[in-house]
């Protein structure tokens, strides 16, 4: 496991354009996973200055790697309407290489990305509670793409995006931990003093379903790139 230590948000999130464009930049299709939440966004601001500044992303393909179900992607609250308006959107990313998830095509997923060669690289944030996409505590290492339920701390950790803890969706949609392991690359940003408690437990604690997150340190390619708060 690679550790950055960035000195603010801002850094973090150039640090993570500066690694998700090397990894883009690739002869051949390429396939990402793309994380959602407050931790990305300014990485999301920074790739699209690249990318309207002429980048060329004309061979990669992104994949949503959680979603809340049974919500449609006009949903304000959904992993799709985020990724559209942050991303796909403003760097317009041709609607072929966007691949959702939804409760529905949970196998399809798994299969196009095994039939696709795989995830190049899958970029991840953090839950509170130590989710990675959205496999909660508990869940088995070797799960694929899935349906789950919500915990009650990330309804709490998420409630704002949905005006109160009794909007957000009891299950959400998830692409396995078997998957993200199975990704060539993996970046995980962390930043906030909120997550120390977290990243704590993830670098300096065992290897556990009990904290997802800890699976990524048998990984052999990931690289967190977390702000000073968060490596407290
Ligand atoms: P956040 O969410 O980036 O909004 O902190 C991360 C997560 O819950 O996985």
């Amino acid at each position: 496991m690679k550790i950055i230590r960035s000195t603010s948000y801002e850094h973090m999130s150039q640090k993570a354009t500066d690694y998700l464009i090397h990894r883009m930049c690739q002869s051949g299709p390429v396939n990402i996973g793309l994380a959602t939440g407050n931790t990305p966004i300014g990485m999301y601001r920074f790739l699209n200055q690249y990318i309207k500044l002429g980048f060329d992303i004309s061979n990669v393909h992104f994949y949503n790697i959680d979603e809340y179900y049974g919500l449609s992607e006009d949903h304000p609250g959904s992993c799709a309407y985020y990724l559209k308006k942050m991303f796909y959107h403003p760097s317009s990313v041709a609607a072929s290489h966007i691949h959702r998830l939804y409760g529905e095509n949970i196998r399809e997923i798994e299969r196009e990305i095994q039939e696709r060669g795989g995830l190049d690289t899958v970029v991840l944030g953090i839950g509170r509670n130590g989710h990675i996409a959205y496999n909660e505590p508990s869940t088995p290492f070797n799960s694929e793409t899935h349906i789950l339920s919500i915990t009650v701390e990330s309804k709490i950790q998420h409630s704002k995006d949905f005006g109160g803890i009794v909007a957000v969706p009891e299950q959400a949609v998830t692409i396995g931990i078997k998957t993200i392991m199975h990704a060539k690359h993996v970046l995980l940003m962390v930043n906030g003093a909120e997550k120390a408690q977290i990243l704590k437990k993830v670098l300096a604690g065992p290897v556990t379903e009990e904290v997802p997150a800890s699976i990524l340190k048998v990984h052999p390619d990931v690289t967190v790139i977390a702000d000073k708060e968060a490596l407290e």
